[in-house]
């Protein structure tokens, strides 16, 4: 059932050349709840290709709490579980890999450009798309994994069974499977609609992920709640036969998602209330600071952001220009509304007294790399639990 409509919107990653003569492909996002089985979806499917394919500008290594929360998951898995082989599904840039001794990883990743870069650091990787053919060849090469890692992976792929099939394939009997997502239940409670874009198939709950996995014989011993990415879950996963102690934190989890009401069509209803005036509010801050004359300018040109622009309707009339660290996004237009992309330069925060936060996830790394625009009166705002100044 369909609870929440974000309008018409670009590709999110799609970053745009001022040159591009191609028409840029726009598509209806609309968000469902399925009462089946629990899961958030958009409504719409994309081939992973017309995605991750040699020009995706996603680099996971771009911020510093990316980089300690993978090198501390590494060091953790290395004393807790001691994997003899690692296979990680999304590997991007390798900041999870590079923990491990290369002889004995491998990483699967589709866009070439990034896998390129994987293998730059001596990383094993494949460059291909994740599925059962792949799964069955790797097997057949490599033999089975006692560690599967993905983080913000597997909700970029649609056909779930299919994917954990394959993983089922080359885990091992005793193997762990570690993912983690975006919490559905901090999207809901923080009001991030905008973890809703055309890569991000679905947004998992811990009731919605659990059903499609015993759906694939594999169960979920473990949940943290982790920071990253505003609220994530990390899940921890072996095969339904393995005995093994189903922890605490499962049926935490699972009493706090009942307790939201996450099994409910009237919650997500209610969400979607939320995000309407959301939207109203954010507006509103947007034309204060503009009535005053005043520059504004977008720190963080995110995929996140993309949504919360296009559904907002903010162009470069309201955001002069976005600063990002990822080269691949520098010196380009963000999908849709076309604002101007600059290359990370702290030069161009003099003479600003407000930004926009598209990178709000990221909101304490940034705060403190931007001490100096905040003592000096400067004023950070975004959307997140609710239109607001920062500080
Ligand atoms: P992220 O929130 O991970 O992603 P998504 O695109 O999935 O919504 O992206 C953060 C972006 O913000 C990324 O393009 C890098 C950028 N960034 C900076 O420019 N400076 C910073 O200090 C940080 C932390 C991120």
């Amino acid at each position: 059932m369909i609870f929440l409509d974000l309008g018409n919107q670009p590709f999110a990653n799609s970053y745009q050349t001022k040159f591009s003569k191609t028409k840029e492909r726009k598509y209806r996002l609309l968000i469902d709840y399925n009462i089946k089985n629990n899961l958030v979806s958009i409504k719409k499917r994309f081939s992973s290709q017309s995605i991750f394919n040699n020009n995706y500008p996603y680099r996971s290594s771009m911020s510093k709490t990316m980089r300690i929360s993978f090198k501390q998951l590494a060091q953790k898995i290395k004393k807790t579980i001691n994997p003899s082989r690692v296979l990680e599904i999304g590997c991007n840039d390798g900041s999870f890999l590079e923990n491990f001794n290369n002889k004995n990883s491998i990483g699967i990743e589709p866009c070439k450009n990034i896998a390129k870069i994987s293998k730059s650091k001596k990383i094993n990787v494949i460059d291909e798309y994740w599925n059962f053919k792949l799964a069955k060849s790797i097997l057949e090469k490599y033999g089975k994994f006692d560690l599967i890692y993905s983080a913000n992976t597997i909700t970029h792929i649609p056909n779930l069974n299919e994917v954990f099939k394959s993983i089922r394939t080359v885990l091992d009997e005793k193997g762990v499977l570690i993912i983690e997502d975006p919490s559905l239940l901090e999207c809901i409670n923080k009001n991030a609609y905008d973890h809703f874009y055309n890569e991000h198939f679905y947004v998992f709950s811990y009731l919605g992920l659990s059903n499609v996995l015993k759906k694939n014989k594999l169960k979920i011993y473990k949940v943290e709640n982790i920071d990253v990415h505003g609220g994530s879950l990390r899940y921890y996963i072996v095969k339904e036969n393995l005995k093994i102690k189903i922890q605490k934190s499962v049926n935490n989890q699972k009493k706090l998602e009942l307790r939201k009401g996450l099994h409910k069509l009237s919650t997500y209803q209610k969400f979607a209330k939320k995000i309407q005036l959301s939207k109203k509010r954010l507006k509103k801050i947007f034309k204060k600071i503009k009535d005053k004359k005043e520059k504004i300018i977008g720190y963080g040109a995110t995929a996140k952001s993309v949504t919360v622009l296009n559904y907002c309707k903010i162009n470069s009339k309201i955001i002069d220009f976005f600063l990002d660290t990822t080269p691949e996004k520098q010196n380009k237009l963000m999908p849709g509304l076309k604002i101007p992309v600059k290359a990370y330069d702290k030069k161009h925060l003099k003479n600003i007294k407000f930004i926009f936060l598209g990178a709000w996830n990221f909101e304490k790394e940034i705060k403190v790399k931007e001490k100096k625009f905040i003592k000096s009166g400067g004023k950070f705002f975004t959307h997140i639990p609710f239109p607001r100044f920062i500080n």
